[in-house]
């Protein structure tokens, strides 16, 4: 396996997948309420998927080793960390929830997941949802041709650890395109000036997951669901990104996307 680098037509392909993972996310959105369970946000999922033209990625998804996933989308409430599957719980007031949405659309994939709040949440959820917004972003600045992935993860690593939370390391982003998962693996640690050099046309994934605690996690028996092996909350924003001849195209953007932060100047790739 190898880095790919999309073309025009690619880059057009990548560009609407992408719009349309967001949008599934824009759809699920006012549903995220106490009471709805995650089984219905992945019926919800289905339905908009099927209106959009577009096919889950995740359904039946198997990497080697692992069972076929059983669902549309991945729901990973409080201490679960990623890969949560859909069941019958009822979200209540408080949860933290990240939702993460991949499709594919003419053969591309497009891959993005938010954090929602259910109804009210505590300070120290909110205070980790937002950060581990901001740390998305602070890795997503760094994309240039020229920069190197050592440097994102180590923009993400800083401020998460400077603002006391753990970064897992299990987990990672990855290219993306006509794979689901291909390379590289973008790791959210790391030192500056180390790591795969960033060209025009690398489509990735950058999905920091951030816990309150300590950063080792645990696998449950389902064979998919990971959680923080100090039950401590963990939370993960995902964007895939494109390197432009100037920097950065942030894809996986729709109507619903909330705002980057105020350090973020100005998409460079719009600019
Ligand atoms: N969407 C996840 C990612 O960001 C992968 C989910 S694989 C699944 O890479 F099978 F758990 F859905
Ligand atoms: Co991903
Ligand atoms: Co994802």
């Amino acid at each position: 396996m190898t880095i790919t680098y999309k073309d025009e037509a690619g880059i057009a392909g990548m560009r609407v997948a992408c719009r349309l993972a967001s949008e599934v996310l824009d759809h699920l959105t006012p549903h995220i309420k106490p009471g709805i369970t995650t089984r219905e946000i992945d019926r919800l999922a289905a339905e908009c998927m099927k209106a959009q033209g577009s096919i889950s990625a995740t359904l039946g998804y198997q990497p080697a080793g692992y069972p076929p996933y059983p669902a549309s989308l991945c729901t990973s409430v409080n201490h679960v960390v990623c890969h949560g599957i859909p069941n019958d719980k009822p979200l209540k007031k408080g949860d933290i929830v990240n939702v993460d949405v991949t499709v594919i659309k003419d053969g591309w994939y497009g891959d993005t997941s938010r954090m929602f709040i259910v109804g009210e949440a505590s300070i120290a959820a909110k205070r980790l949802c937002a950060l581990t917004y901001e740390a998305m972003w602070h890795g997503i600045v760094q994309v240039k041709p020229g920069a190197r992935l050592g440097d994102v993860g180590w923009a993400i690593q800083k401020f998460a650890e400077s603002n006391g939370f753990s970064v897992v390391r299990e987990f990672c982003g990855h290219g993306i395109g006509q794979v689901f998962h291909e390379e590289p693996q973008v790791l959210h640690y790391g030192k500056p000036g180390t790591g795969e050099e960033l060209k025009p046309g690398m489509t990735f994934t950058i999905e920091p997951m951030i816990n309150t605690g300590r950063r080792e996690v645990r696998e449950l028996g389902d064979g998919w669901t990971i959680v923080t092996k100090d039950h401590s909350l963990s939370a993960q924003w995902e964007h895939t990104v494109l390197v432009t001849p100037t920097g950065y195209e942030v894809l996986t953007l729709s109507a619903g996307s909330p705002p980057p932060p105020a350090f973020v100047k100005a998409e460079p790739a719009l600019a």
